[in-house]
């Protein structure tokens, strides 16, 4: 029987998660299908136990959805358990387990596809809300040095940074010398201005969690602006976090590079 799967979020209608799994799906003979579930922000649990009573096998949650799932699940992987947040749903023995496939796959973009180095990279988030709880965690382990959250409201940054043991600042204090500097703010898609002085782009590799096709996020623009070595928006990232729930939900490990490929060949 084919098994079904689907992502849930609001607004959905522009996710490309359908495209990468039916892409993985048709690479790796899986029978399966994969849709959108766009329940209303309140409509949250009922759309999710309606899809698994249905037979649904698993289900990717995206904005604004991921703590609602991490209350929902019976059960928490610890890459889950330490965002807060869930990603990724699979049933296993009847029950529901949350996991966070989101800070592995930035780790992997980062390492394995953009081929920067980690181990011992001063490292600095720019936000401290979901999107940074969700990476928090892998960046520490993939051995980064100097961990800081930096975000507009110094004292979201100082709890999450307690929390996690990272150094907190204000977005206004960051100052220079970063190795590597990632963009988990909300800001950034509306034209807002620059989140921080330029010195702290200067020089480093700069990712912005957000993406477009063409990878020319206002992010990834204003750091190339700023003399960045490097800049990346976040396709790859998404790419694999979609990898990583794949390989949880089926057990088998697709390849991602001919999907980011693909994906981004649509905006030429
Ligand atoms: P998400 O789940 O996407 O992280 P969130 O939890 O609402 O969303 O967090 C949004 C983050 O983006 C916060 O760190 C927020 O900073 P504040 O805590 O100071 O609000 C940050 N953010 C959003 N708009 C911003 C802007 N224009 N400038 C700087 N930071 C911004």
């Amino acid at each position: 029987m084919t098994a079904r799967y689907a992502v849930v979020g609001n607004p959905v209608g522009h996710s490309l998660s359908p495209r990468i799994h039916a892409a993985f799906a048709a690479a790796e003979g899986q029978d399966m299908r994969y849709d959108k579930l766009e329940p209303s922000v309140a409509g949250f649990e009922d759309a999710v136990a309606a899809f698994f009573s249905a037979g649904g096998s698993g289900l990717n949650v995206t904005v604004p959805f991921k703590e609602d799932a991490w209350r929902w699940v019976d059960a928490h992987d610890a890459a889950a358990a330490a965002a807060g947040a869930v990603n990724t749903i699979l049933v296993r023995g009847g029950r529901t387990r949350g996991c966070n496939t989101d800070g592995i796959g930035l780790v992997r973009d980062i390492k394995v596809n953009l081929g920067w180095t980690l181990a011992g990279a001063r490292t600095a988030i720019l936000g401290a809300g979901g999107a940074t709880r969700g990476i928090v965690k892998a960046l520490q382990q993939s051995g980064v040095a100097d961990l800081t959250v930096a975000n507009r409201t110094r004292s979201k940054a100082e709890l999450l940074g307690g929390e996690f043991g990272v150094g907190a600042l204000g977005l206004d204090e960051i100052g220079g010398g970063w190795d590597v500097v990632v963009n988990a703010t909300s800001a950034g898609l509306n034209g807002v201005g620059p989140l921080v002085a330029p010195q702290a782009a200067a020089g480093a590799r700069c990712y912005d969690l957000l993406y477009a096709v063409d990878g020319r996020t206002p992010f990834c623009r204003w750091a190339a602006e700023c003399g960045a070595w490097s800049v990346s928006d976040g396709l790859g990232m998404l790419v694999e976090q979609a990898a990583a729930a794949f390989r949880l939900w089926r057990g088998v490990t697709p390849q991602t590079a001919p999907v980011l490929r693909a994906l981004r060949e649509t905006a030429r």
